[in-house]
């Protein structure tokens, strides 16, 4: 089956059954927004558990903060200036085109005068009405746009990414974690971009679910203790500008190919939980971005990348984010965003700031009282106007506002910018990806590994009979208020109803029948065998449980028979 063929038949098995389909389609579909049915909706929760529950036994927390965001955040951030794609327009249809993958053909780079150069040659065609006519390129600010409030007010945007939600509560969550580091927090959440043409279906998403780690570390210490059990671990990278190598990711740290423990450690991790998706570990890789290819923030990534039919596709990217964001969040709203680092006490001379309160109290009023108590928590004084934020206002301050005393003082510590490490991944793409290396093209059935089935459990009566469907319902119940996802089915012959759990890549099914009237046994028929065995019924649950856990059939079956 060609790559094309399989995704078509992935794409129609979807929408059949109810794990994804476009969105707005009844108004004529809108490229970009995909719709979760109702068992890509357990299936995407089942990923999602995995992951959280990985990070949480690293010892990171969970947060949540808004999809909606000032745009303060995101000039801080740098998101304003500098989250943007290249547009071109098609003179002749109007058609719009990300211009980098409108000339990928002929450009290797991203670099907008070569770009420029290879839409005027008129080699370049528009996809829509095959003309060679085209706009000047021009960036395109990702982000959606909004207002906060009625009449227009402040101005906002819709997040691009969960990550900034979690630096800007750096404060919080230091003293969450007793002021110590390293600390980790993830997020799950939306992220939202005016993506400008998305075509790859479930791959480009204008909106779309991230699941974000951001780990904080001490800058000067990239060791990381769990990392031996990752050295001896092989992986496949591929370096920028280099060739893909299979290497474990010990000698990768030692060879300096990936950066520092801490990096590998987290790529590790990454693929370690992909693999336990039933992604295929001979269709993936990490790729390195060149420095050309780094977002704005950072001085090292890595893609974990899988093959897809839509190519080798980005599922997660981890980068070294540096002190980017804490740093220029500070910047921008004079919070101290830094971490105190304790070391042996030194005597070290320093300026100390002296509030002017006369003055401040003539000039702020009411506020000036803290405003000076923050001017004389501040550490030192560089030189220049002051920034300080007090009840989220932010004050500038010019020398006459203050003025500083020089004094020797003892240090026990010094004031560090954590550096941030960041594993992102899209949760739409990982979802994607299961079912493409699930996809068992002979027998046109998902091979989900059980942890990430949608349905645990199919529940049958043998046959529409008032009695076996009486035990089959409360099984079914039992099932499911026992936490096994569980589905019952009464309709059609038992051969179709086992071929569409199967379809679907539920593990067991059980049927009732009239031997379960005489010794209240019913059947456990296992997917991937197809082969039976006989529970009691009263034992269902906790059989099952069992089977989920990893259980052979004989270790649960009623009499110790594995039949078919
Ligand atoms: N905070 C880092 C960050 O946002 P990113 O590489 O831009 O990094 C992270 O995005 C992940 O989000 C990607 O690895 C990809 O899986 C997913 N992603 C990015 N853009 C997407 C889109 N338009 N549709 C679906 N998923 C997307």
């Amino acid at each position: 089956m060609n790559e094309e063929v399989k995704a078509n038949k992935i794409i129609s098995i979807s929408r059949r059954r109810g794990l994804y389909w476009p969105s707005f389609e009844i108004y004529g579909g809108l490229a970009g927004f995909y719709d979760y049915g109702p068992l890509g909706l357990l299936l995407r929760e089942n990923i999602f558990q995995i992951w959280r529950r990985m990070y949480r036994l690293e010892g990171f927390y969970e947060i949540d903060t808004p999809n909606i965001n000032p745009e303060e955040v995101f000039v801080a951030s740098g998101h304003v200036s500098s989250f943007s794609d290249l547009l071109v327009t098609c003179n002749k249809c109007g058609e719009s085109f990300r211009a980098d993958h409108l000339t990928a053909g002929i450009v290797v780079s991203t670099d907008i005068e070569e770009i420029k150069r290879a839409l005027a040659s008129g080699k370049v065609k528009c996809t829509r009405c095959g003309s060679n006519s085209f706009s000047e390129p021009r960036q395109f600010n990702l982000m959606f746009r909004t207002f906060i409030g009625p009449y227009e007010g402040k101005k906002g945007y819709l997040r691009p990414e969960t990550a900034q939600g979690i630096f800007i509560n750096f404060q919080q969550l230091l003293r969450f974690f007793r002021d110590s580091l390293p600390f980790g927090i993830i997020q799950r959440g939306k992220g939202f971009r005016n993506e400008i043409s998305p075509r790859q279906g479930f791959i480009r998403l204008r909106e779309f679910n991230m699941l974000e780690a951001e780990l904080f570390v001490d800058p000067e210490d990239m060791s990381w203790g769990r990392f031996n059990q990752a050295r001896d671990v092989m992986t496949a990278l591929l370096p920028s500008g280099g060739e893909l190598i299979r290497i474990s990711f010990g000698k990768a740290v030692e060879q300096g190919i990936i950066g520092s423990e801490v990096i590998a450690y987290f790529m590790y991790l990454t693929q370690q939980f992909m693999i336990s998706l039933g992604i295929d570990e001979k269709r993936c890789r990490f790729k390195q971005h060149g420095r050309d290819e780094l977002a704005h923030y950072a001085t090292e990534a890595w893609d974990f990348e899988a093959e897809l039919s839509t190519g080798w596709t980005e599922l997660t990217g981890i980068a070294d984010r540096g002190t980017f964001d804490l740093t220029s969040h500070s910047r921008h709203s004079g919070a101290d965003l830094t971490f105190f680092k304790k070391h042996e006490p030194v005597t070290v001379k320093r300026r100390r700031i002296v509030p002017n309160k006369v003055e401040l109290g003539m000039h702020f009023g009411a506020k000036a009282k803290a405003i000076a108590e923050k001017m004389e928590s501040m550490e030192s004084f560089q030189g220049g106007s002051l920034k300080v934020t007090v009840d989220g206002e932010q004050y500038e301050l010019s020398e006459r506002f203050f003025s500083f005393v020089e004094e020797e003082v003892r240090e026990t510590g010094t004031r560090i910018t954590p550096r941030v490490i960041e594993p992102s991944s899209g949760l739409d793409r990982i979802f994607y990806a299961v079912l493409e290396h699930s996809f068992d093209e002979s027998t046109e059935t998902f091979d989900f590994p059980q942890s990430i089935a949608p349905i645990k459990i199919g529940v049958f009566p043998l046959i529409e009979e008032e009695r076996l469907i009486e035990i089959a319902k409360s099984l079914h119940m039992e099932l499911l208020s026992s936490d096994i996802e569980s589905y019952y089915d009464e309709h059609g012959s038992i051969g179709r109803r086992y071929a569409r759990m199967d379809e679907i890549g539920t593990p067991f099914c059980v049927t009732v029948d009239e031997q379960t009237l005489e010794d209240s046994t019913v059947t456990v028929r296992e997917r991937k065998t197809k082969k039976q065995i006989r529970v009691k019924s009263e034992m269902l649950v906790q059989a099952i449980r069992k089977l989920l856990s990893g259980s052979g059939l004989e270790e649960v079956a009623y009499n110790g028979e594995v039949f078919r």
